[in-house]
């Protein structure tokens, strides 16, 4: 008996307006209905997320965010605080996703900040890490994933991390259609349990929960679940239809 509930994410990124994301769940709560041993989790932007909060309501959906900031209120235009994400109806909050490493300049430190702020409010966060293709083609992986796992999660005391989940996300395998293969990622997956096992007991890092991301679709997700240290996955493209969304979280029923 796997002690670890699988997690499956649809990080949406930025599409879907208002109406489109209450279409997409709307359609995909019922193809998933039935779906009872698994997390299911949509993480639409800001603007939709009270929307499709409304929209998921008794249902098996649960909602993320895809960021957040660490302050709790004041003169920070533009951003968003832990307990604006409560409040719309968030469990989950996705942190440290690639994207915002590159293009928004996130960094290990701001991540962890966001990591403790997200957790004092009780959202549960979503750690993203993974290397970029340099990185693996000049055998990286390993010291980049370290340090972004030691760093992001510094000082957590064990209750706190018992919330975290990590995406494990090779930036080379991030919308290119290029999946790491299943023994690729479960070797990843095992060296981030293992370090997580250096950082806290050794019981709550076998029952945290280790989701790969990077063109995950229908396909290729029974093969990755089969794999002892993939818990889940955090899907972006194949995410964007109720369709390829629900045939994923149904990966056991092909
Ligand atoms: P992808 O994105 O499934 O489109 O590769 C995954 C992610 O970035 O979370």
């Amino acid at each position: 008996m796997d002690m670890r509930r699988p997690i499956i994410a649809g990080n949406w990124k930025m599409n879907k307006t208002v109406s489109e994301a209450v279409d997409l769940v709307r359609q995909s709560k019922v193809l998933v209905a039935d779906i009872r041993d698994i997390d299911i989790v949509v993480a639409p932007t800001f603007t939709a997320l009270h929307a499709v909060s409304r929209e998921i309501k008794g249902s098996n959906i649960e909602l993320a965010a895809q960021d957040v900031f660490w302050e709790t209120s004041g003169a920070y235009t533009g951003e968003i605080s832990p307990l604006m994400l409560k409040d719309a109806g968030c469990r989950y909050v996705i942190i440290g996703h690639s994207e915002r490493r590159q293009y928004f300049g996130e960094t290990n430190e701001s991540v962890h900040k966001k990591i403790k702020a997200s957790l004092a409010v009780g959202l549960h966060p979503i750690l993203c890490v993974g290397e970029a293709l340099e990185e693996r083609e000049t055998g990286k992986t390993f010291d980049v994933v370290k340090i972004q796992v030691f760093q992001c999660l510094e000082g957590f005391s064990r209750e706190e991390m018992d919330k975290i989940t990590i995406a494990y996300e090779p930036i080379w395998a991030i919308g290119t259609g290029k999946t790491a293969t299943p023994l690729q990622a479960e070797e990843v997956h095992a060296f981030i349990r293992e370090q997580l096992g250096s950082i806290t007991h050794r019981q709550v890092s076998e029952a945290m929960r280790i989701q790969y991301g990077g063109s995950v679709n229908p396909d290729n997700i029974g093969d990755l679940m089969a794999e002892p240290n993939i818990d889940g996955a955090l899907v972006g493209g194949a995410s964007l239809t109720a369709d390829s969304f629900s045939r994923i979280v149904k990966f056991r029923k092909k």
